[in-house]
């Protein structure tokens, strides 16, 4: 199955747009994978002199690394690059989605409204929402994921999804496998024969992850769980139009309200590395007290970890918490998942915490799984 599968929920570029989108993606592409790492050069024969000369010494730590390149010249141009094609990524996909809402609104209440609905929503104004992600705009999206103008907007989602699909191919990742099919041939590896019949996704976001369990486990039920409305209105259609059954709630995953041992298969998916500590530990406690005994956790994210990297690239991976309002990127690249996955409940020995390969691209992701005992 495609990462971007089409459906009715998606929004049609116009010639000019797909054209102007595509060129965004070519240029961010270019300036954060062929630019990026010769800005090693500019620190090496540049920024670290300039700075010795100043200073008295070489920068030593990554704090000093981002002092001496934040004076650099080429580095200023290219992080000045690097944040104006994101904004002009969002701006790209903007155009598209604000001309074909009228169109896409009529086409969300067609689907929500179904007789035949395979799946559900429901959304709790009370939900509990972190401060940090309400007034965040996280990867500069516009209104970020909290964005909602009324009952039928589903604008954080249609977001989410049209800017993602330009945003990793970007990155790098592969376009064929989904993440949530890289996970099913994880389990398939892993666990032999394992076969849930429910299913939780955390933090699902527009639900792109959530569909592939539905697809994959047909006799399942797959629930899926966010705080933004706007990102559950579209993720809902998204699974109609798609024909497939998944029951959206809008619930924070420190709490989700679900009984005890009621899932086997619980899953995030790209959401560690958006949240605290705090709300990761408290997620894999979740995750622990949700799961019946032999259920299966599998939480995915982004292959950015500190640990694996020199000062002068901690420096550069920083370049997202500083300029693409990323508030716990560091948090996440140097939590200890073992030790928060022990913490909430599971054995050591039932936890692997590595990287699982996307099988058509040369990409890795970086998992923490574990079975309950
Ligand atoms: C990068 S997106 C996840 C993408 C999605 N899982 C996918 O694979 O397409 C991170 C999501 O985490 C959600 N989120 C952050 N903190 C949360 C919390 N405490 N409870 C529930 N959702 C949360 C955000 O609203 C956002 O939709």
């Amino acid at each position: 199955m495609a990462r971007n599968p089409d459906h009715a929920m998606l929004a049609r570029a116009s010639h000019d747009e797909a054209a102007r989108t595509s060129f965004i993606g070519a240029l961010k592409l270019y300036v954060g994978r062929r630019l990026r790492p010769g800005n090693r050069a500019f620190f090496e024969l540049e920024a670290k002199p300039d700075y010795a000369v100043a200073i008295g010494k070489e920068p030593a730590t990554p704090e000093e690394i981002s002092t001496a390149m934040h004076g650099n010249p080429h580095w200023q141009l290219w992080s000045a690059m690097n944040r104006a094609t994101q904004e002009q990524m969002w701006a790209s996909v903007q155009d598209t989605l604000l001309r074909e809402t009228p169109r896409l609104t009529e086409v969300w209440k067609e689907l929500c409204q179904r007789s035949d609905k395979r799946g559900s929503l429901e959304l709790d104004p009370d939900c509990d929402v972190p401060e940090v992600i309400r007034r965040s705009e996280i990867h500069l999206q516009p209104g970020g994921y909290t964005l909602d103008r009324g009952d039928d907007d589903f604008l954080a989602g249609a977001f989410y999804e049209s800017g993602g699909a330009v945003y990793s191919r970007a990155q790098g990742v592969g376009t064929k496998e989904s993440k949530a099919e890289i996970i099913i041939r994880l389990l398939e590896n892993r666990y032999p024969g394992f076969t849930p019949t429910r299913i939780l996704d955390m933090a699902c976001s527009a639900g792109s992850s959530s569909t592939p369990y539905a697809e994959a486990f047909p006799e399942a039920e797959v629930h899926a769980i966010d705080i933004g409305p706007g990102l559950l209105r579209y993720a809902h259609a998204r699974a109609e139009a798609l024909g497939v059954a998944v029951h959206f709630h809008q619930r924070n995953v420190t709490d989700t309200g679900f009984p005890d041992g009621s899932f086997d298969l619980v899953v995030s998916h790209n959401a560690m590395h958006e949240m605290s500590d705090e709300t990761v530990g408290a997620m894999m406690r979740e995750s622990h007290r949700l799961l019946k005994p032999g259920g299966v956790c599998v939480h995915q994210d982004v292959p950015l970890r500190y640990e694996n990297l020199d000062d002068y690239m901690q420096f550069d991976y920083g370049w997202d918490l500083n300029y693409n309002c990323e508030p716990f990127w560091k948090v996440y690249a140097t939590n200890d998942l073992p030790g928060l996955m022990t913490a909430a409940g599971f054995k050591a020995d039932d936890v692997y915490v590595g990287f699982a390969d996307q099988s058509d691209h040369k990409f890795r992701w970086y998992v923490a799984t574990a079975k309950k005992a």
